[in-house]
Order: C-alpha cells, then structure tokens, then sequence
C-alpha cells in the first residue's frame, strides 16, 4: 500500500553519507536497487540519482519496521529514517562512496509499489536499445545513463556563465517561423488561422540572430532546439540544440578566440583537463588533401598520400584511366598491416564501398615480395616510386583508391578513421581540438545544377577571393570556419555578408531570383539597408560535445528522450495519426500512397 510521506522529509541524499556521519539521524528518500534478506536481517540498496546507500532491517531493533520490509521490492519508492552506523567489519564495499557505513531503519514509508521493470535497473548489462527508449524513465535511472544527463547540465550551466561574464544576452527566437535555409527538409506546422498556410520549424535561429545584430544586441547567445528533417545517425537527431552565438563588429579570429577560450572553460569546469596551446587552424584544402575529410581527427596518422601525378599513364589501367581524367588515385600506409587476412582486406573493401569506392587495391609488403592483385601492372620504375612516396618498408600494408576526388576523399577519409579503430590508434578521453578554415564559398548541385551556398547563403567570401565572384564563383573561399573535436563537427558559423549589394549577388549566383529572394529573405535584404553592422557567429552542437565529453557512443545516449532511425518516439509512439476533424480544422486531406496488398 502507498503512504503519504508524512514527516520523512529526506536529509541527505544516497551518496552523501560517510563514517563522520555515524550517529546521525538521517532520513532518505529513493528507489530500491537491490533486497537480501540475510537470515532474518534484510538489507536494502536505497538508489537516487546522486547514488546508493545500504539500508538495514534488524528484527532485533526493530521487528515491526522488519516485517513491513518484507513485503519490499525491487523499484518500490521508499522513505527511510535510522541512524547511520559502521559496517560490520569485512562488509565495507570500498567500491561505493557510502560503503563504509549504512543506516540502521527505524522507520519506514512505502511511499509506492512498482511493477517488475521490464529490464533491471543497472549498469553494466546489455539491453535492446528499443526496450531502453520504450521504457525511457527507467533507462535514465540507470547510474551511467544519470550521468551523462548531470555532465549536460554542467556544460550548459559553464557555457552560460562564460558568455554572461562576456557580456553576452540570451535572447529567445521563434520556434513557429519560416524556412531558413541550412540544407536539411523543414519540419512543417500548419497554420489553422492562415489556411493552406505554413510555419517551419527553425533549422536554427540564423535570420533571427542577425536580425538581433542590426537591433544593435551586438552579444546573442541562446542554448536552443534547432529541428532538422535529415537522414538520421549516430550523431544526428531530428530536433537536437545549438550553443548559438552572434556578435557584431568582429572577424572571423574574434570569433574564433571566443569560442576557443569557451570551450577550454568549459572542458576545465566539467572534466578538469587544461588546453594550454591553441587549438591548430588548418584549412580546408590541407585537410581534405592530408585526410581526405573537413573534419579529420588528427590524433593518429595514416595520411592520405596522393599518387595521381605517377598514375597517368602507369600500366595499371584503372589508375591510369582515373589519373589522366583529373581523378584522384590515394593511398594510405598501413605501418605493420601486412599481418591483415584477407577477410580483414574483404572487410574494409567493402567498408569503401558504402562511401561509394568501387574497389580497394592493396599491397601488402614482405620480407620476399610484394603481395598484391595489382602489382603486376607495373614496372620496377613505378614500383620504386610508390615504394618512395608511401615510405613502404617490410610489414606495411599500402591501401589505394582511385576515383573522382570526392568519392576518393570520403571512402579513404573514412577508411582512415575505420584503420585507426581497428588497430586502436585512438584512446577515448584524450581530446584533440581543430578549426578548419578558407572552405569553398559554394559547391556545384550535379542534381540541381547549379551552385550551392556550402555554409549558408548569408556567409561573406574571402575579401582576397571577391574578385573570383565574377569570374570563377567556384573557387571562391568563405570566411567560414568549422570546429573540430576528435573527428567529429561540433560546431560551425562564419563572418556574414552585412551590405545588401553582395547579398543580392550570392542570390544570383545561388540561382535565386529576385521574386524568390524577394519572398523568402525580403526582411534580411530590407533590414541590411537599415544600418547593418558587420557581424558574425557561431553555433555548437551541445549534444555532440556532452556525446564526446562523456564517453558516450551516441548522441542518444545524452538527449532524455531521442528519436529513433526512424524519427520517432519509441515512448510516446508520436509521430502519431490525428483526429480527421483536428485535419478539417486545418483544411488539410491526407493524400497517402496506397498500401501494397499481397
Ligand atoms: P550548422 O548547420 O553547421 O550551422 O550547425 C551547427 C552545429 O550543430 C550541430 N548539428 C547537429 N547536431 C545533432 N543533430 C543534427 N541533426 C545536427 N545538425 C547540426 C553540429 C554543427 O556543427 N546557423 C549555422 C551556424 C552559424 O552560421 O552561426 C548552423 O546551424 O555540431
Ligand atoms: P580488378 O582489376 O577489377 O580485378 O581490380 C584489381 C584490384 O584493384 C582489386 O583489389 C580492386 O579492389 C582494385 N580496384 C579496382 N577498382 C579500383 C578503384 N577505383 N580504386 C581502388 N582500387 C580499385
């Protein structure tokens, strides 16, 4: 039977208490981990968020609090008063902050029952990830789960004393708005009031937050949920949130000190590591060439080497075909890989191939030759200089691509972070923080044919680079600026464009036209008239960072209650299918394709 809680007003909570304690007269309030019943004395794990504190029944002390402990089980809600005493000796836990003392019940509150959870509530056991967001509530009460959710807070409570103390404003921005172009599908809300009318969901608070530049706020920061309709994974959810920031009358290394000086606070206040160096620039150019990626984790080695000068012409037809049409051929050596099998080789060739690579030569090199499928394509010249240029000594493994450069890139950009998983380059907790720099201005669409904005429209080209607008837009570079942690983007912004005249010409080279420009960011182009100072920003993603900061291998894990591949709700079950009159209210029909019948 549940009882009210009476007097039980809890103390302490179940990590506090320790030996100076003893004595003491404690209440604690908390969920039941674990009951033994020991020949008559039951002893009881007593969880709350901070931790756990054993909990005696004496029927000697007290026989009446003994036979109510009986009925106890686990998850039941309990408020217990006693006193805290030593452990007898042989049963202190060193493991457990209160494991040297426990509390000896004189009375207790069944403050709720519980049903047997559907998986037990601890860490270390391996439960399908369906049945942990199922059942959500219980999943965070798990202690690892817990914690990850009390890092959050302590990043998010860090990043907001930083930037007050930098005078910046949180300032709040509409949730119920108009597209902003981040290059993801909007989140769509019908408008009742305005039909066939639509508000999107913001991709991020972008317009807004220049807006605010012009109003003269010349510091914005907002912690804020940004909703992206994209393919999902392991570092990507459909709402997830920004640290988002803006500031006026700064370049880009204004920027970019600022943030840095923010996250060295913030990794010193959460896990007590110092970063006494700079984080190192590299631009985007030299990552993409030494990486293959613009976000390379540069904690280990295996840099791509680029053999596409020898390969035109060699006696290898795939490379030599690839390299004479302005292809890329790359290889990466393998130090010691020659002890890979071949099902090791089968593995990661068809790793490659998810990132579209149609196939992964090798070369493993031992002491009597040079095993390979491809090696007998060329000459002892063309063997000397591949053996020079990848540095090639006995027990090495050389692994090549050839292809366009952007599927070279990618598939042995991966590939790399694939190798160094594998042969475990990479210690978890150690950090290594990289600003990529100078990216391109914009990409060609192969689908859409035309030019792309790679950040966003609103961002300013190279001053050095704005002759190139005119001439070759594609080799124009951005004042855009990308930071890197362990491989992995967790934030990006840039120096925006602020006069109306070179924003109306990104337009045009973006293939907007005037009507469209005009109907979508008619405000930005009006407000840039009005006095716009020359500003830029940036915004992180927390949940990467909390994701990496805890160990975490999924940005899942930091968010209370994520969606699944499929973007829903495993708990709640939303998405979910509405009331036809809540449709009508809406003036909305469902046009849904018809259901294959077998
Ligand atoms: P960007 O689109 O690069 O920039 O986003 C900034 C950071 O947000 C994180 N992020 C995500 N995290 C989880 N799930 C997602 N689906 C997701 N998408 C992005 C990444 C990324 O680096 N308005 C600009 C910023 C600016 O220019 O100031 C913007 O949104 O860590
Ligand atoms: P093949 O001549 O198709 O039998 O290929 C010989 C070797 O070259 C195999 O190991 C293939 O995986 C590899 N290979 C084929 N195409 C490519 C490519 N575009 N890039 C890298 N390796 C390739």
């Amino acid at each position: 039977m549940a009882e009210s809680l009476g007097s039980l007003k809890r103390t302490h909570n179940c990590a506090q208490l320790r030996v100076e304690d003893i004595e003491k007269e404690v209440i604690l309030t908390g969920w039941v981990q674990r009951r033994r019943d020991h020949g008559g004395v039951i002893f009881i794990d007593l969880r709350d968020r901070e931790g756990i504190t054993q909990v005696v029944f004496n029927p000697e002390e007290n026989s009446e609090v003994h036979e109510k402990a009986h009925g106890i089980r686990s998850e039941y809600v309990l408020a217990v008063k006693g006193q805290v005493v030593n452990r007898l000796e042989g049963t202190v836990n060193p493991n457990l902050p209160t494991g040297a003392i426990e509390i000896l019940v004189s009375e207790l509150k069944i403050l709720n029952e519980a049903k047997t959870p559907p998986f037990m509530i601890e860490d270390g056991i391996d439960i399908a990830e369906n049945l942990r967001l199922k059942y959500r509530y219980l999943d965070l009460r798990r202690p690892s789960v817990a914690k990850g959710f009390v890092m959050r807070h302590r990043v998010s409570t860090a990043v907001r004393a930083f930037l007050n103390g930098q005078g910046f404003l949180d300032l709040e921005t509409p949730m119920l708005t108009k597209s902003t172009p981040e290059g993801a599908r909007d989140y769509l809300v019908p408008s009742r009031v305005n039909p066939g009318a639509f508000y999107a969901l913001p991709q991020s608070p972008q317009l807004f937050k220049q807006m605010l530049m012009v109003s003269g706020f010349d510091r914005y920061y907002q912690i804020v949920k940004c909703f992206r309709d994209e393919d999902l994974r392991s570092d990507r959810q459909p709402e997830f949130t920004q640290i988002d920031m803006e500031l006026s009358f700064v370049d880009r290394e204004d920027v970019m000190s600022l943030t840095e000086a923010m996250m060295k606070h913030i990794f010193r206040e959460v896990l007590d590591v110092d970063f006494k160096e700079s984080f190192p620039v590299m631009t985007y150019e030299e990552a993409e060439r030494r990486f293959g990626l613009d976000k390379p984790d540069i904690r280990f080695g295996l840099e791509h080497i680029d053999l596409s000068g020898m390969m035109k012409g060699c006696g290898f037809k795939v490379f030599a075909d690839v390299a004479s049409k302005g292809g890329l051929v790359k290889a990466i050596n393998v130090k010691g890989g020659a002890t890979f099998s071949r099902k090791d080789l089968d593995d990661l060739t068809s790793y490659v191939g998810n990132y579209g690579a149609k196939g992964m030569a090798w070369i493993k090199v031992t002491e009597s030759e040079w095993q390979s499928p491809i090696v007998k394509f060329f000459n002892d010249d063309e063997i000397g200089q591949i053996a020079e240029k990848t540095g090639a000594e006995v027990g090495d493994l050389l692994l090549f691509g050839a292809d366009k450069p952007a599927v070279v890139n990618e598939s042995l950009g991966m590939l790399r972070n694939e190798l160094a998983r594998r042969l475990g380059l990479v210690d978890k907790g150690t950090y290594s923080f990289l600003w990529v720099t100078d990216f391109p201005l914009l990409e060609f669409d192969g689908q859409a044919k035309r030019h792309v904005a790679i950040h966003h429209p609103f961002t300013a080209p190279l001053d050095e680079d704005m002759h190139l607008l005119d001439s070759e837009p594609g080799k124009a570079r951005s004042k855009a600026y990308d930071l890197v942690l362990n491989g992995s983007e967790i934030g990006g912004g840039s120096i925006r464009i602020h006069q109306q005249e070179l924003q109306q010409k990104i337009f045009e080279l973006l293939h907007i036209s005037e009507e469209e420009a005009s109907s979508k960011f008619g405000f930005l182009l009006d407000a840039l008239q009005y006095g716009a100072p020359p500003h830029g920003g940036l915004a992180l993603g927390l949940d990467r960072i909390v994701m990496i900061m805890s160990g975490a291998d999924s940005i899942r894990d930091v968010i209370t209650f994520p969606k699944t591949q499929k973007a829903s709700c495993l708990m709640t079950e939303a998405p979910s299918t509405v009331e036809p009159e809540q449709l009508t209210e809406l003036n909305l029909a469902l046009n849904l394709p018809k259901k294959e019948t077998t």
